[in-house]
């Protein structure tokens, strides 16, 4: 990728309500293609706002999306799909009555051809050893890891070109969520799938991740490199859970107290 060519992902004054609530506004965010981009923010701070406003889930207020060059603000989610930027949702979103193929099936309606739809199943089945064991089974059947595969898996088979994953790790073990980061970073080499993926999970994101924003209520706070993130004294102290940078041992992340001003 050489600096200069345009992101293939590029977010400018977003804005987006609820009704009278503001939930983002003036979010700027960029991603090249082929790299892995990270958006850290506390429950609340609007991170699935910001991937659903992107995927045309929702419609903002105001400011632009641009995927390869051309304005999808507005346009519908299947719309975007089909162009190749496909959403995993918070929380997966399984179909829980279909077996686990006929899930990964339905995320082949978003891909341009049928064209080596087997070989991706056995791509997927290749990164998720346990979908292929539970091939048949429902796919409400399965553990919170498992239907986070499931879900990543149904929107590989788009065949997508920009992946947008809503905090992966959300219910899962430590464990569990480093097994899933770390096939996402071989999505990422291996396909060369350009990813944007929000989290509260701050050290197993900074540790995946190339470059990172942080957000809160509803701003972008701060950026950088991951490296350079991973080293500030605010995203020790309140993301990482203290100056040590640690994560704390229940997973869970620290709050912040008072009101402070980023450097
Ligand atoms: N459907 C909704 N209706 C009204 N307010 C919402 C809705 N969804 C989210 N919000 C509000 O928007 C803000 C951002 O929420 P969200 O994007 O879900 O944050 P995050 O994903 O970072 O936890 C929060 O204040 C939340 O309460
Ligand atoms: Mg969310």
């Amino acid at each position: 990728m050489s600096p200069q060519a345009p992101p293939v992902l590029s977010v400018r004054n977003l804005e987006t309500w609820y009704g009278p609530v503001s939930a983002i506004k003036g979010v700027n965010i960029d991603l090249h293609e082929g790299r892995i981009v990270t958006v850290l923010g506390a429950n609340g701070a609007g991170k699935s706002t910001l991937l659903n406003t992107i995927a045309g889930v929702i419609n903002p207020f105001k400011g632009s999306v641009e995927f390869r060059g051309r304005p999808i603000q507005g346009l519908d989610a299947d719309v975007v799909a089909l162009d190749g930027l496909v959403l995993v949702p918070e929380g997966r979103q399984v179909f829980p009555f279909l077996t686990v193929r006929e899930n990964l099936m339905m995320g082949s309606f978003a891909r341009a051809t049928p064209e080596g739809l087997e070989d991706d199943l056995a791509r997927i089945y290749g990164w998720f050893p346990q979908l292929k064991g539970r091939e048949q089974q429902h796919g409400g059947l399965l553990s919170g890891g498992e239907q986070q595969m499931l879900a990543i898996g149904r929107a590989l088979m788009a065949r997508p070109s920009v992946l947008l994953l809503d905090e992966p790790s959300l219910g899962l073990s430590p464990l569990l969520t480093r097994e899933i980061f770390a096939i996402v970073r071989r999505i990422n080499a291996e396909l060369r799938t350009s990813i944007l993926v929000v989290e509260q999970n701050a050290a197993i994101a900074l540790a995946t991740a190339d470059d990172g924003y942080i957000m809160e209520l509803g701003r972008i706070v701060a950026a950088g490199t991951c490296a350079e993130l991973m080293v500030k004294d605010d995203v020790k102290e309140f993301y990482l859970g203290g100056a040590g940078g640690a994560p704390r041992a229940d997973g869970r992340k620290q709050r912040w107290k008072r009101r402070k001003t980023w450097r």
